[in-house]
């Protein structure tokens, strides 16, 4: 079994708050009796791609277990690149693949610079073209990215989710090695289907955002109170996922007690 972490949305801002949440739940997977194998982090990494915030969430990322990050909306390419990676400032899509044992995870940057709703450009596209015929054959793949490339219902997100959903669609029904898509961008812990997968969003360790049938009070569509969480996503030998949500208690301790 191949256990993958997502944390979603972490929107560092240079308070106290959003970085003790991610804290929190970074010391809650370090610290589970089987630990996550990765950590992918998809995105809205800061909450205004300022540089310094960039300083706050490497800083925070500092963990033994590997951990793998993609902008969203909220993010800088430039800013992203030079802090998270150590690579020189580039405006250019981060695109990144990871392989943990028999699983390949294609990192997609869905963000568009400037603007709040997501798109794969074509540079996107040819990049997951090559990622996918150098994945191993007959070995399960995950590809994630910011955007959900399919309604919600969550008003707020799908004004601004992936646009052209169906190219991607086509992409992952054509290989039958994607067991699933995990997106962040909605702050909520959602599972649909798309392109016949399972579609997996994780929730949000700043806020969660309000569905529909929450908006009687259209100025309280983020929800700071609760916990923050995180999704576990287990692959087993036969490439079948398994997804848990955990809420991380921002009080008390962490963990069951023992007997
Ligand atoms: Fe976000």
């Amino acid at each position: 079994m191949i256990l993958v972490a997502q944390v979603s949305d972490t929107h560092f801002d240079l308070g106290t708050r959003n970085a003790e949440r991610v804290q929190r739940v970074l010391a809650f997977l370090g610290g589970l009796r089987r630990r996550p194998d990765a950590i992918l982090v998809t995105g809205d990494i800061t909450d205004s791609g300022k540089p310094e915030q960039y300083a706050e969430a490497k800083l925070a990322f500092q963990t033994e277990i590997p951990l793998y990050a993609i902008p969203g909306n909220h993010d800088d390419r430039a800013g992203f690149r030079t802090a998270l990676l150590g690579e020189p400032a580039s405006g250019a899509p981060v695109n990144r693949v990871h392989r943990i044992g028999d699983l390949t995870i294609a990192l997609l940057d869905s963000s568009i610079p400037g603007e709040a709703g997501g798109r794969l450009s074509e540079e996107t596209y040819d990049w997951l073209r090559d990622a996918l015929a150098a994945a191993p054959v007959g070995k399960p793949i995950l590809l994630a990215l910011h955007h959900p490339p399919a309604r919600l219902h969550s008003p707020i997100v799908d004004e601004i989710a992936l646009a052209d959903p169906q190219r991607l669609a086509d992409l992952v029904a054509a290989d039958e090695r994607i067991v699933a898509v995990l997106t962040g961008h909605a702050h909520s812990a959602a599972t649909t289907t798309f392109a016949g997968r399972p579609l997996l969003v994780a929730p949000s360790t700043a806020s969660v955002l309000a569905g529909e049938w929450e908006l009687d009070l259209p100025d309280h569509v983020m929800d700071y109170a609760p916990d923050p969480a995180v999704s576990l996503h287990a692959i087993d030998d036969d490439h079948r996922l398994t997804t848990h949500f955990r809420t991380v208690p921002m009080a008390g301790r962490i963990g069951v007690q023992p007997g």
